[in-house]
């Protein structure tokens, strides 16, 4: 039994590459390991969400968590910001995380290319705030998409300086993991990057989204004029669409619809009604599940409680042990 940490950012509700990347892998291995998933609602501030906003975010997030089937039972559901010591934590990582290191991150990178009015610190210091939420329980697996890779090495890295400075093999290394054999990359229907990336509700497919929304969503999406020779490989906006066929339709209706492709018998508006239909029946339980849960405030209350008490337990023992590791003692 190993420690699992994962968290996502409460900027909204959860679509597919949410669900795909990150949550399913949560419900299956919350039966197998010591598992604690959060609401990184600290992380949301990066981009500056108004008080209003904010606790619906929140609350539409952990809505989701439990309509996908994460249990409170088995896993430790909680928010981030009701576990103060991950704050503590990140103080301490912050004193050995590098200014140069912390620049070249792509994710930094990206953010400051897309945002240039808004390089604020808290944006630079992500990665040191994702190695406290990890490092907090001494977690071993994080279960996240293709895109956190480069945050996953730098949680090691941040992790074994400390150990290092401090000549204590404390924290151990977390790895990302994925159930299927390698880390999924959803992307969006805009033909561009993963889903999620770009602003714009056209993009992304989400969990809460009526069957009507779904299927005017992908009717929509991006496609070319066809295959002109057999075989071809295909262009990217295209070759996302059967990306979404892989995870949400069967091998036999993925293989169909590829080998009409290779014959340049495809027709896109069969295809996407297919893929609709396939992401409907992928989605309906959770649809379902979404609207009760959310009108249900006690156990809602209930559960985030629970949750920050187990969460502040295990991140209590850690912050106890790091501060006497660094050298603070009581008089
Ligand atoms: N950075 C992650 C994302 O954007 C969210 C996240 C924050 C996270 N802290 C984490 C994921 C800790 C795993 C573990 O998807």
């Amino acid at each position: 039994m190993e420690t699992v940490v994962s968290g996502i950012r409460s900027t909204g509700k959860l679509h597919l590459g949410n669900y795909y990347g990150a949550v399913q892998n949560f419900v299956k291995m919350q039966h197998e390991h010591n598992c604690f998933f959060f609401i990184a609602d600290w992380h949301s501030l990066t981009t500056h969400p108004n008080p209003a906003d904010l606790h619906g975010n929140v609350k539409q997030v952990l809505v989701e968590y439990l309509a996908a089937g994460i249990d409170p039972e088995k896993a430790t559901i909680y928010i981030q910001s009701e576990v103060p010591e991950i704050a503590e934590l990140y103080l301490y990582l912050n004193m050995n995380a590098y200014l140069g290191e912390l620049e070249r991150a792509t994710s930094f990178k990206d953010k400051v290319r897309d945002n240039p009015d808004n390089v604020n610190a808290g944006l630079l210091t992500y990665p040191v705030l994702m190695a406290a939420d990890i490092l907090i329980h001494k977690a071993t697996k994080v279960p996240v998409g293709k895109d956190q890779e480069q945050h996953l090495e730098m949680a090691r890295t941040f992790g074994n300086r400390f150990n290092r400075m401090y000549n204590n093999e404390y924290f151990p290394e977390p790895y990302a993991f994925n159930f299927s054999a390698k880390l999924v990359k959803i992307p969006g229907l805009d033909g561009k990057g993963k889903m999620g990336k770009s602003e714009g509700e056209a993009n992304a497919v989400y969990l809460s989204d009526s069957p009507e929304v779904i299927r005017k969503k992908v009717m929509r999406a991006v496609t070319d004029a066809g295959p002109t020779i057999e075989n071809q490989q295909k262009p990217d906006e295209i070759q996302n669409l059967f990306d979404l066929m892989k995870v949400v339709s069967t091998p036999d209706t993925l293989q169909h619809f590829d080998d009409l492709y290779n014959k340049m018998q495809i027709r896109y508006g069969d295809l996407k009604k297919q893929l609709a239909e396939d992401m409907i029946i992928a989605t309906a339980p959770m649809r379902e599940r979404i609207e009760a849960i959310a009108n249900d405030e006690v156990y809602l209350r209930q559960v985030s409680i629970y949750g920050a008490i187990k969460a502040r337990e295990s991140a209590q023992k850690t912050i106890k042990e790091v501060r006497e590791i660094i050298g603070f003692r009581k008089f």
